[in-house]
């Protein structure tokens, strides 16, 4: 019957109406395919070390196997910059620890960020704030922000929103995930969800000390002796003070420090505040979130903006005592450590190296078919 009269009409030169009602029809055809694609997220039950304190992650973005693979692919995928040219992992490289081997980062158009790429290893313990300067409190929130960073990837989210709609593969991972309906329904909120749970995976917790720390492998006699003076932990050995602020097992209390980097007449003079911009307190200005020292070895230059090439440099540094301000931590003061010591403290801190994301194998854009491993 249908055709028939379809047919009738198309010889009555209705063709041009007709052609649009197809269109159209083909059209809603195709956005509702995706309510035949099944969408029951697999719980993912993250491996949790247990010496660590529980990961809080939030009532409405629990991990889901389909979900971490969604925020995987997001992460590797340069869809989100303004020209396509960079991914979250051009910054957050898996080999460098998540970092990107740069005093500062480099956004689309060769712009500087005024600041270092932190690793992400172990980020979703960061409870105290994200960002050096802790300005944001959740994964969810801060994966909204580089995409329209200018100085990162520059691109706005209505743009990157479009890109994933019409994408291939992403309306069916986005639906896997989040039971999404039509490919509108694809948004930022989800994206950044999906990034979330990617970087709460990322977990460290097999370097040689936490091995020691199992009983399943002994430190070597350099290394025992520059952990006993990283924790202070023997009398006749000199202290070091670094244990304060660089405490296991996360190796940072996540407190914020001006460990006296900065070279500042006043409490004012700070060309980068840090903590202060975000308190508005003057006392806060020049402190920075202490960052971990798990994979220290990938992640140099070192400090917030980069300045020391070399742990030698960062151990100059704490030896001198730093530069004075009212704001240095007391813990930061002039250290009595010989070069023997110094190289003990290394040596510890090539424990703290961490190989289960160094060969990362990153996922292809072959399907939608991607599982974590
Ligand atoms: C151009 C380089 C660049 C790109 C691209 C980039 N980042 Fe970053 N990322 C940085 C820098 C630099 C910081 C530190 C900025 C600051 O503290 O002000 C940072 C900080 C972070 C932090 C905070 C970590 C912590 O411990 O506080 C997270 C999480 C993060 N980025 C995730 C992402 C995600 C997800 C993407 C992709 C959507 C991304 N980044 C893209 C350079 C980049
Ligand atoms: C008062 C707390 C405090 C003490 C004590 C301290 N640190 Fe730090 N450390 C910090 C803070 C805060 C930063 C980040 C400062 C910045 O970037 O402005 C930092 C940064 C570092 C970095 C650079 C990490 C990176 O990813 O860029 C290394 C390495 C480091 N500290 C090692 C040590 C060692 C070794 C000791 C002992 C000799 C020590 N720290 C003592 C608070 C401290």
């Amino acid at each position: 019957m249908m055709w028939q009269r379809m047919r009738e009409r198309w010889r009555e030169g209705e063709r041009e109406r007709l052609f649009w009602v197809l269109i159209i029809v083909l059209w809603s055809c195709n956005d509702n395919r995706l309510a035949y694609i099944s969408s029951e997220p697999t719980p993912y039950k993250l491996e949790e070390p247990a010496n660590f304190v529980k990961m809080q992650i939030p009532a409405d973005n629990p991990l889901t196997k389909e979900g971490i693979a969604l925020g995987e692919r997001l992460f590797f995928d340069p869809i989100l910059s303004a020209d396509s040219s960079l991914s979250c992992a051009s910054c957050h490289i898996p080999s460098l620890a998540f970092t990107d081997g740069k005093a500062r980062s480099v956004g689309v158009g060769g712009k500087t960020v005024r600041r270092s790429a932190p690793s992400l290893i172990n980020v979703g313990y960061h409870y105290k704030g994200l960002f050096w300067d802790g300005r944001v409190q959740s994964l969810e929130m801060q994966a909204l922000m580089p995409v329209v960073d200018h100085s990162e990837m520059d691109n706005s989210w209505e743009v990157a929103e479009e890109r994933l709609r019409r994408h291939s593969d992403y309306p069916i991972l986005f639906r896997r995930a989040f039971g999404i309906r039509r490919t509108s329904d694809i948004d930022r909120y989800l994206a950044a969800k999906a990034l979330a749970q990617f970087e709460r995976t990322l977990v460290n917790h097999n370097s040689k000390f936490d091995r020691v720390q199992r009983g399943d492998a002994k430190f070597t006699a350099d290394e025992k002796r520059g952990w006993q003076i990283f924790f202070d932990d023997s009398q006749e050995l000199p202290t070091s003070e670094c244990g304060h602020c660089h405490i296991d097992p996360l190796f940072t209390t996540l407190g914020f420090f001006n460990n006296g980097i900065e070279q500042v007449n006043t409490l004012g003079d700070f060309r980068d505040k840090g903590l202060g911009a975000v308190t508005g307190h003057i006392s806060d200005n020049g402190k920075f979130r202490t960052p971990t020292l798990r994979n220290i070895m990938l992640t140099a230059p070192y400090m917030h903006d980069g300045r020391f090439a070399t742990l030698d440099e960062v151990f100059d540094h704490y030896i001198s005592g730093g530069h004075f301000a009212d704001n240095v931590n007391p813990n930061v003061r002039k250290l009595r450590l010989r070069e023997q010591d110094k190289k003990d403290l290394i040596a510890f801190l090539q424990t703290l190296t961490d190989s289960t994301f160094v060969n990362y194998s990153v996922p292809g854009s072959s399907g939608a078919d991607l599982s974590l491993q």
